[in-house]
C-alpha cells in the first residue's frame, strides 16, 4: 500500500473536498504565455501534514524543499539530509493537500551521479510520496539528467543561481551574478534546464538584473526567491515568511511573528501549570451524577 493513501476514519488528513481537482504540471506550465505570466504562481514550503492544510488554498505549488534539513532537523546545511526525510515529509504534505501540485527536492548526493541514478531516485520519491514532480539543483551540468528525467514522465523544477547544496563549492550564501561572468553563467545555466525540459525553474539569491533578464528569456515559469518581483512566480520557506525564525536571509518578508506568539503561549502555559490553574473543570473527565 502506498504511503500516501488517507486513512479518514483515524487520521486528522481532511480527505480531499473536491477530488481530481489538483493542480497539474501542464495547467502550472501554461501559466506563461508568449513569455507572460498574467498572475504570478504562489509556492511556498510545507513539511508536514498540517502545515500543507494550512497553506494548500493560497498557494499553486507546495514544495517539500530540503531546506527541511535546516528548519525542522536543525542541520547546519542541506548536505545531509537523505531520501528518506524527503519521503516521510514529501508524503505526509501529499496527505495533507488536495489542491496544490506538491514538489519533493531531490537530496544532494541522490542525483548528480548519473541519470540513470536520477531515475531510481526520482521514481522512489514520486512512488513513496504521491508527488507530481521533483525539484533539483543545478544548470548546465545537469541538462542531460533534466532531460533524462523528464522523456521517462518525471517533471522535473530546475533551480539556479544560489544552489545551497553547493554550499561548499561557493562559500556561503550570497548573493550570485555579481560579475558579468556569474550573471551569464546563471542566464546559460537557466536556458540549459529550461530547454531540457524543466516545467518550472526556481532562481534563488541572484542580482534582480538577472532575475528579470531570465524571466524574459525562457519560455517555462521563472519562481524567484531574492529575485524579483518580475518573476512568474515567488516562493519562500513559510517558517520563514511566518517570523519562527530570529535570523533569516536578507530577501524574506516576515508575515507574522510566530516565534514570539508561541513564546507567550509556553510562557501562560507554563505559569498555569506551575499555579495548578490548567486544566480546569473544562478540561476533565469527571464521573456524571
Ligand atoms: O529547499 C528549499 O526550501 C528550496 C526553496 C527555498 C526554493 O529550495
Amino acid at each position: 500500500m502506498s504511503t500516501f493513501t488517507i486513512d479518514t476514519s483515524t487520521s486528522r488528513a481532511t480527505p480531499s473536498p473536491v477530488p481530481g481537482k489538483r493542480m497539474t504540471v501542464p495547467a502550472i506550465r501554461a501559466r506563461k504565455k508568449d513569455g507572460r505570466t498574467e498572475q504570478p504562481i504562489v509556492m511556498l514550503t510545507a513539511y508536514t501534514m498540517r502545515m500543507a492544510q494550512l497553506l494548500d488554498p493560497h498557494c499553486e505549488v507546495l514544495l517539500v524543499g530540503d531546506s527541511l534539513g535546516q528548519v525542522i532537523y536543525g542541520l547546519p546545511s542541506t548536505v545531509p539530509v537523505t531520501l528518506e526525510m524527503m519521503c516521510a515529509h514529501g508524503a505526509a504534505v501529499v496527505r495533507g493537500s488536495w489542491h496544490s501540485l506538491v514538489a519533493v527536492d531531490m537530496p544532494f548526493g541522490s542525483y548528480e551521479g548519473s541519470p540513470e541514478q536520477a531515475f531510481a531516485s526520482a521514481s522512489r520519491v514520486m512512488k513513496e510520496t504521491g508527488c507530481a514532480a521533483v525539484k533539483l539543483e543545478g544548470g548546465e551540468a545537469m541538462a542531460e539528467t533534466i532531460a533524462f528525467l523528464t522523456r521517462r514522465g518525471i517533471p522535473v523544477i530546475g533551480h539556479v543561481g544560489l544552489t545551497p547544496q553547493a554550499v561548499n563549492v561557493l562559500g556561503g550564501y550570497g548573493a550570485r551574478g555579481k560579475s558579468e561572468k556569474e550573471a551569464q553563467k546563471i542566464l546559460s545555466d537557466a536556458k540549459a534546464v529550461a530547454d531540457a525540459g524543466a516545467f518550472l525553474i526556481v532562481v534563488e539569491g541572484v542580482m534582480e538584473t538577472i532575475a528579470t533578464e531570465v524571466t524574459r528569456t525562457v519560455a517555462a515559469p521563472v519562481i524567484g526567491i531574492g529575485a524579483s518581483a518580475e518573476c512568474d512566480g515567488q516562493v519562500l520557506v513559510t517558517e520563514d515568511m511566518l517570523g519562527l525564525f530570529e535570523r533569516t536571509p536578507r530577501f524574506v518578508k516576515r508575515y507574522d511573528d510566530l516565534a514570539s506568539r508561541i513564546g507567550h503561549a509556553a510562557a501562560a502555559y507554563a505559569e498555569e501549570v506551575r499555579s495548578r490553574a490548567f486544566p480546569t473543570e473544562e478540561q476533565t473527565y469527571r464521573p456524571k451524577s
